[in-house]
């Protein structure tokens, strides 16, 4: 008999195509919306083996129906959806799905940051409407992000790969880190030489992009919140592709509406898929639909990822990407 494995969300064919060979599905993954709470509970209660994604809550409650439950394995690099201490008193294993989509999500954090600073998506709405009336001096003007200040605040794998990325624009490059209290020699890690290490503070003063890739964790909870904001420049941008929930956005809202700022890219917010009153009529905001590793190449290999650490787990073997 095949193993039973809950998979709460439709994957990439292929992805599924390797899941039904290999497993019985205990419940049919959904499409477009995420399955209900009491869904999760149903599919995960006859379970020896989970793939989830990061809009289903796995908490305590939801394990502790999961009495065959060796493993959740969890779609996504950020694992802020799991409850990792009670999967950890309960012995089960949880894995994530890093590296695979580093290099997808820098190129988005790229193009919210090109499209906030040059306006593309006020650009597009305009000649859309009708109401384009031809090239004026005065239109729609940006700023250039060549050769000006990109700050990045958590330099792990998606940090690092946003600040190579910089290096075409010749943006000086200061960044912010739990493990860097001293600068991280260069080309450990794929760290350049250059890259300065600075205090969360002078970050946010003397960056003129300003990029977030911590993970959401009790720490980073409104890591950008009011105080954090008025120490940004007037000019700056804020660009969010890691979690909703590391900037109060009632401040972010706040500081937008009071032009405290220049303008906002985000792909990830507070409550998803609901928006924080007043953010979308804001013209200098950009917004994307959490669509950070959203390429058919990325999801097809986080879905084998996930599949490899629950075959590791009910053969016996170490999961390859553990977290708990
Ligand atoms: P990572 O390699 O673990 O990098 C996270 C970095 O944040 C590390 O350098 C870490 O420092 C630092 N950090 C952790 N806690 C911190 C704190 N309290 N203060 C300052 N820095 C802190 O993770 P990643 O693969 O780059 O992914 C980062 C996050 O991006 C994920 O957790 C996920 O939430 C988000 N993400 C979003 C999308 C999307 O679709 N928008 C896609 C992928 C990922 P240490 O080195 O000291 O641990
Ligand atoms: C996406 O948000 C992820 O954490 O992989």
């Amino acid at each position: 008999m095949k193993p039973a494995l809950y998979v709460s969300r439709m994957l990439p064919p292929a992805v599924m195509a390797s899941v039904r060979e290999r497993f019985r599905l205990t419940a049919p993954p959904v499409s477009e919306v995420g399955p209900s709470r009491q869904a999760v509970i149903e599919g995960m209660r006859e379970a020896e083996a989970a793939i989830t994604t990061l809009t289903e809550q796995i908490d305590d409650e939801v394990l502790k129906v999961a009495s065959h439950l060796k493993i959740v394995a969890n779609c996504a690099v950020g694992y802020n959806n799991i409850a990792i201490e009670a999967a950890r008193a309960r012995g089960i294993v949880v894995t994530n799905t890093p590296d695979v989509l580093t290099e997808a999500t820098a190129d988005l954090t790229w193009a919210l940051i090109l499209a906030t600073a040059r306006r593309v998506v006020e650009g597009d709405r305009l000649v859309r409407s009708g109401a384009w009336s031809g090239w004026d001096p005065n239109q729609l003007l940006g700023t250039e992000v060549a050769g000006k200040v990109l700050g990045i605040v958590g330099m792990g794998r998606i940090g690092r790969a946003v600040a190579r990325r910089a290096s075409g624009f010749e943006m000086p490059i200061v960044y912010y880190s739990r493990s860097n209290g001293d600068q991280i020699p260069a080309k450990r890690s794929g760290y350049i030489q250059g890259w300065r290490s600075v205090s969360l503070d002078t970050l946010l003063a003397e960056a003129d992009v300003v990029t977030l890739h911590v993970p959401l964790t009790t720490d980073t909870v409104h890591l950008i919140g009011a105080r954090e904001l008025s120490r940004m420049k007037p000019t700056a941008f804020l660009i969010n592709t890691a979690r909703g929930a590391v900037v109060d956005e009632a401040a972010l809202v706040t500081a937008l509406r009071e032009k405290r700022l220049a303008g906002a890219g985000l792909d990830v917010y507070e409550q998803e898929p609901t928006l924080y009153p007043g953010l979308a009529e804001l013209p200098q905001v950009v917004l994307l639909p959490h669509l950070g590793s959203a390429t058919l190449h990325t999801r097809i290999q986080m879905g084998m990822i996930c599949l490899e650490n629950v075959s590791a787990v009910l053969e016996g073997r170490p999961a390859p990407n553990r977290v708990a």
